[in-house]
């Protein structure tokens, strides 16, 4: 492929408990462009947004990085970094879930922003409200 022909794709998340929601975004988005960038939230980063992750982030990393739709995982470590990752990167398509709508429409000064409809009634959140609550019995062998 000739670099002409590369398109690349960037996206951001913490990806705690990786489910099938986060699934669908990542194939989702690496349909977009010829490859997929994703801007990983370090553990600091998680908490400056109110997260605290099940997962550290060398793990969570280690299994995004096996997804067959991640080209490559790099550290998101503060707001403000977005514009700066597009221009050094050369991304051509930021990419959120909609939970984010309108958050991002400044970065379309730099590329194409396009926000994805959510995968409905899975959430990070949701899978800890479970285990929190299901007792062994109820859960899936
Ligand atoms: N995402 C999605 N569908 C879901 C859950 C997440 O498309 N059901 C997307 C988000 O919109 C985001 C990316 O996956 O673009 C990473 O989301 P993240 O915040 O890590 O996942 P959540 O499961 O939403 O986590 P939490 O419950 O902690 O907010």
């Amino acid at each position: 492929m000739t670099a002409q022909a590369q398109r690349t794709v960037l996206t951001y998340g913490t990806f705690d408990l990786f489910h099938p929601g986060h699934v669908q975004l990542l194939k989702r988005a690496r349909e977009l462009g010829t490859r997929l960038l994703v801007g990983l939230s370090t553990d600091e980063f998680n908490v400056l947004k109110g997260k605290k992750s099940v997962m550290g982030y060398e793990d969570r990393k280690a299994v995004l990085e096996s997804c067959r739709y991640v080209d490559e995982v790099f550290a998101e470590e503060d707001w403000d970094q977005k514009v700066a990752d597009v221009t050094r990167l050369g991304a051509d398509v930021f990419v959120m879930g909609d939970d984010w709508a309108g958050k991002f429409d400044f970065v379309a000064d730099h590329c194409n922003v396009v926000y994805l409809a959510r995968t409905p009634g899975v959430s990070s959140t949701e899978i800890k409200q479970r285990m929190r609550v299901q007792r062994p019995a109820d859960m899936h062998a």
